[in-house]
């Protein structure tokens, strides 16, 4: 399997940042269809990808802690398993082929909407790099940091037209050694289309 170079994240006129902040929901219901490849490249890039000046989130002392990793599950053009977002590069770099959205959900208290979800984001952090500068205040930083993340794959799910939850409530443990990785996994962020048929819990 090879590394996906992702198109860039063009900055067409979908909706104002008003517009996203009003309709901003959790959404745990989706529909079977695919995400695009384009809509992907645009989530990463929102979430923490490369601005004019640094990346689109802040971060203390800019020392991103935060890195995040991807289970695709049903994407048009990109084959189904585990990568690793490169922000840098804007790409994904491919990890392992298992579909794993399975497993997550079992550590993520069965919370379906996991395994249901064509993509799953986990935001994770290496607590050190905040940590060797600021000390223990440092793991407050981190987990601000996350927050400022989430916030932006809300707001761009929104922008497109597609759905996310912000999930906080899975077993750490079971979490790192389902995706085989060190870092700390803060949460897990499903996307897919919207179904809106079904109540939202
Ligand atoms: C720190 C945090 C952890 C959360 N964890 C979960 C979770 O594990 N499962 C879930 O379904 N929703 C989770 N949520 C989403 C909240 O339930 C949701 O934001 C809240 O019900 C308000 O609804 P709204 O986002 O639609 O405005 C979490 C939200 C935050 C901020």
């Amino acid at each position: 399997m090879k590394n996906i170079k992702l198109p860039a994240p063009h900055f067409e006129d979908h909706m104002n940042i008003e517009e996203a902040l009003y309709g901003r929901r959790s959404i745990r219901k989706f529909l079977e269809i695919p995400i695009e490849i384009n809509e992907i490249s645009k989530i990463l890039w929102a979430a923490m990808g490369k601005s004019q000046f640094r990346r689109t989130v802040p971060s203390a002392g800019a020392r991103y802690p935060l890195e995040l990793y991807v289970l695709i599950g049903n994407v048009k053009g990109i084959n189904t398993g585990f990568y690793y977002y490169d922000w840098l590069e804007h790409s994904l770099e491919f990890i392992d082929k298992e579909d794993l959205r399975e497993k997550l959900c079992h550590a993520s208290l069965n919370q379906d909407f996991i395994l249901k979800a064509p993509i799953d984001i986990i935001i994770a952090a290496d607590f050190e790099r905040t940590i060797t500068r600021y000390g223990e205040r440092g793991t407050r930083y981190v987990y601000m940091e996350a927050g400022h993340v989430g916030q932006n794959i809300y707001l761009v799910c929104e922008a497109l037209n597609l759905g996310t939850v912000a999930v906080g409530a899975f077993r750490d443990e079971e979490v790192k050694e389902v995706l085989n990785i060190v870092l700390d996994p803060l949460y897990i962020m499903p996307i897919g289309h919207k179904d809106l048929n079904i109540l939202n819990k």
